[in-house]
C-alpha cells in the first residue's frame, strides 16, 4: 500500500537501513523506515485520510505514520549533505537516494529496496553492504564516520555482538584512532546515556562490556573510571539472572540498565560517580537508585544477611521500598551468597504477595473508611509473609480474631 500511494504521487520510495539488513539475514525487524525521494511531507500527510494518526516534523522533512492496527512506520526525505535550492533543478534519478545512503553508519546499513510498482523488491546496494553481510563485517563507508558521528563506536559494537560479526580492518583502525583522539568524549551526556541504556540492553550484555573495557570506552567516556574484575563479575552476574530468571523478575522495564551502570561504576572513586551519574543528566529517581545501589549495599548485607534466620517478613520491610533494580543489583554485587538468595527470593516471589482482600472489601465487611483499614491490611500482608493465611476465607478469620 505505501508503494502504491508513493507512485499514485509520483514519488519514489524506499524501505532502507535495519530493515533491509535484517530482512537479507532473514531476522526479523518491526522497525520500518522509509525515505522518499521527493517531499515525504505530502506523503505522510495523505494518510490521514486513511484513518492514521501522523506527526510531521517539518524542518526536517520527516515524520511517522501510526496505522490503526498500531503499527509504527517513519518516513524521511532523502536528504543531501549540502544545502538544497528550494527549487532545485530536477535531479538525476536515485541521486538523492545514494546521498541519504552515502550519511549512514556501516554499508551493512546502507541499502534500500525499492517499494515503487514496478521496481517493487529491487535492492539498491550502492556500498557493498550485501558482501559485506556475506562476509559478515562491519565496515564503515568513509574514514570520517567516526568523526562525523561518534556514537557509531557504540552503535558498531552492540550491532557486531548482536550479529555476530567482525569489524573490517580498516574499521577496527578507524575506532581505535577515534577513541584515541577522544571523539567520544566530545558526545553529550545525553547521547552517550541512549547508546549505553541499548548496549546494557542487549540479550547478550557482557560481551559487549568486556570488549569496551578492552578498547578503553569507559575511560575515554568518564575519565578516572576504574573498571576491575570485580565489576566484571557484577555485570555478568546480572546478565546471568536476566537470562535465567527474567520471567520471575519484576517487570523494570529499560531501567535495568541502571543496575548495570552501578556495576560499571562499582570500583571507581566516589568523585568519578559522582562525575558520570552527573554527566548522564539521569531523572532524580534514577539517580536516586543508582546512588543507592552504591552506597548501600553494606546496610543491606547487614539487613538481610547473616546466618540468623530471616523472616520473609524481615525481608520483605526492608526491601518493599527500595527500587527493584537497586534490589536486583546488590543481588549481583554482594559476596554473601545468603543476601544473593534472600534478595533475589523478594524480587522472584515476596514482591508479589499482597492480601487477597481489598479495601473495599473491608468497607462491605463493615469497617469504616479511614487509616484503620491501612493498618489491616498491613497486618494481613504480615500475616500472609508468616504463611498464617492462604484463602480469602483465612483472612476473614483472621481479622476477627
Ligand atoms: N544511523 C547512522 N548513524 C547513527 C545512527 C543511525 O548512520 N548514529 C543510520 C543507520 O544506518 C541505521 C539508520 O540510521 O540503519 C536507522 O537508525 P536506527 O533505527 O537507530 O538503527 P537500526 O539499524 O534500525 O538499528 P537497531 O536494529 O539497533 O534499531
Amino acid at each position: 500500500r505505501l508503494g502504491r500511494r508513493a507512485e499514485e504521487m509520483s514519488l519514489k520510495a524506499y524501505v532502507v537501513g535495519g530493515f533491509v539488513r535484517d530482512l537479507l539475514l532473514g531476522k526479523e525487524n518491526q522497525d520500518l523506515d522509509i525515505v522518499i525521494e521527493g517531499d515525504a511531507l505530502s506523503f505522510i500527510k495523505s494518510w490521514e485520510a486513511d484513518g492514521c494518526r501522523v506527526a510531521v516534523h517539518e524542518r526536517y522533512r520527516t515524520g511517522t505514520i501510526v496505522f490503526p492496527g498500531g503499527r509504527k512506520i517513519d518516513v524521511a526525505t532523502a536528504r543531501r549533505e549540502f544545502y538544497e535550492y528550494p527549487v532545485a533543478l530536477p535531479k538525476v534519478v536515485g541521486d538523492s537516494l545514494k546521498h541519504d545512503l552515502y550519511r549512514r553508519d556501516f554499508t551493512v546499513n546502507s541499502m534500500a529496496i525499492s517499494i515503487n510498482g514496478t521496481s517493487w523488491g529491487t535492492l539498491i546496494d550502492y556500498f557493498g553492504g550485501r558482501r559485506d553481510l556475506q562476509k559478515r563485517q562491519l565496515r564503515v563507508l568513509h574514514n570520517l564516520s567516526f568523526v562525523e558521528d561518534p556514537t557509531r563506536v557504540l552503535r558498531g559494537l552492540r550491532l557486531k555482538h548482536r550479529l555476530g560479526f567482525e569489524f573490517e580492518d580498516n574499521t577496527v583502525r578507524l575506532i581505535k584512532s577515534a577513541i584515541k583522539g577522544g571523539l567520544l568524549a566530545l558526545l553529550s551526556g545525553t547521547r552517550v546515556k541512549n547508546e549505553l541504556k541499548l548496549i546494557f540492553l542487549e540479550e547478550r550484555a557482557y560481551p559487549i562490556v568486556l570488549e569496551m573495557v578492552h578498547l578503553g570506552i569507559f575511560e575515554a567516556l568518564f575519565p578516572g573510571i576504574k573498571i576491575d574484575r570485580n565489576c566484571l563479575r557484577v555485570i555478568r552476574r546480572l546478565s546471568f539472572f536476566l537470562r535465567r530468571i527474567h520471567y520471575d523478575l519484576p517487570d523494570m522495564g529499560d531501567k535495568v540498565w541502571l543496575a548495570f551502570l552501578a556495576a560499571v561504576l562499582f570500583s571507581s572513586a566516589e568523585w568519578v560517580q559522582e562525575a558520570t551519574i552527573d554527566k548522564l543528566h539521569l531523572s532524580k529517581p534514577d539517580r536516586e537508585a543508582v546512588e543507592r545501589a552504591l552506597n548501600d549495599l553494606g546496610t543491606a548485607e547487614n539487613a538481610v544477611g547473616g546466618r540468623v534466620i530471616r523472616s520473609h517478613e524481615e525481608i520483605y520491610f526492608f526491601l518493599e521500598d527500595v527500587p527493584y533494580v537497586t534490589a536486583l543489583f546488590w543481588a549481583a554485587a554482594t559476596e554473601q551468597w545468603r543476601v544473593r538468595r534472600r534478595i533475589l527470593l523478594f524480587l522472584t516471589r515476596l514482591h508479589r504477595i499482597h492480601p487477597i482482600l481489598m479495601g473495599r472489601d473491608l468497607i462491605e465487611l463493615g469497617y469504616p473508611k479511614g487509616a484503620l483499614i491501612g493498618k489491616i491490611l498491613d497486618e494481613l500482608l504480615r500475616a500472609r509473609l508468616r504463611g498464617e493465611v492462604e484463602t480469602r476465607e483465612d483472612e476473614i478469620r483472621w481479622i476477627k480474631k
